[in-house]
């Protein structure tokens, strides 16, 4: 991916009319993550049916303009997506989708990424199953940045 320096009219889009916004009721999985280092924290909400397909997503992100895209961007992937297909919704697939971010929001796309394995997490602890391949969500994402 070339290097983007300004925000693409996706991100704009995202930002300005972002999709999923609000809260699921008796959600089947909820993940919240943040970073310390800017104060950004995003809430992921799923509902995921007996066959493990993922129906509904919903966010709230208290957070920058490229949270915000990348959280909406992030419910639109994982809807009608398996566990295990959510599972590989990378950072990048969700700053691909928004067609880049500039260098220094990348880490805001982490978020997203984090939010999805975090209500995964909960789903799976809810419903005493293991998903492959799923690590414990960390609270302060900004650890894991490069
Ligand atoms: Fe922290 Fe964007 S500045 S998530």
């Amino acid at each position: 991916m070339s290097q983007v320096t300004e925000y693409s009219e996706k991100v704009m889009d995202h930002f300005t009319n972002p999709r999923n916004v609000g809260e699921i009721e008796n959600p089947s999985g909820v993940g919240t993550v943040g970073n310390a280092k800017c104060g950004d924290i995003m809430r992921m909400y799923l509902d995921i049916d007996d066959n493990g397909i993922i129906r509904e997503a919903k966010f709230k992100t208290f957070g920058c303009g490229a949270a915000v895209a990348t959280s909406s961007m992030a419910t639109e992937l994982v809807k009608g997506k398996s566990i295990q297909e959510a599972l590989e919704i990378t950072n990048r697939a969700v700053m691909e989708a928004l067609g880049g971010l500039p260098p220094v929001k990348v880490h805001c796309s982490l978020l997203a990424e984090e939010a999805i394995h975090a209500a995964l997490w909960d789903y799976a602890q809810k419903n005493n199953i293991v998903i492959e391949g799923l690590k414990p969500p960390v609270s302060d994402i900004g650890e894991k940045e490069e």
